[in-house]
């Protein structure tokens, strides 16, 4: 038996998976969720209020950690009470497809 050729068969099967995983979420869906969050987060995904933080372009699994971590109440503290309130109404589906919209936003606002 050879252990090796079973680890890369395992990475190819990890990787074939990941794309799955990815494309679960439905960025057009997450844009309709996302019309709320434009009065703070902006149209683009880039905060107009300097207090705020920009979405536009950041990391996809970061934006369904932070998510769910305001809406489990672990992440507290500073401006963190407003995002519970707003995080407390998305289901896991709505933080996912919410994750990949904003992911895919360009991070210089389409500049
Ligand atoms: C009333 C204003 C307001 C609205 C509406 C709002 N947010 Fe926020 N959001 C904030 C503020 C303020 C923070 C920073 C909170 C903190 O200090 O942790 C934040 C933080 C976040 C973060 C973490 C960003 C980071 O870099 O860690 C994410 C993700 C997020 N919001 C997504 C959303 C989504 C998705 C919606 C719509 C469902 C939404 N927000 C609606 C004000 C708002």
């Amino acid at each position: 038996m050879n252990l090796k050729h079973y680890a890369v068969a395992g990475i190819f099967a990890l990787g074939a998976a990941v794309p799955a995983v990815v494309s679960a979420a439905d960025a057009e869906a997450g844009k309709a969720k996302a019309a709320v969050c434009a009065a703070c987060h902006g149209q683009n995904g880039i905060a107009q209020i300097p207090t705020y933080p920009n979405l536009a372009g950041q990391n996809e699994q970061y934006l369904v950690s932070a998510l769910k971590a305001y809406k489990n109440k672990q992440r507290s503290g500073g401006q963190a009470a407003i995002m519970q309130g707003q995080a407390a109404a998305l289901s896991d589906t709505d933080i996912a497809n919410l994750a990949a919209y904003y992911a895919s936003l360009p991070a210089d606002g389409g500049k």
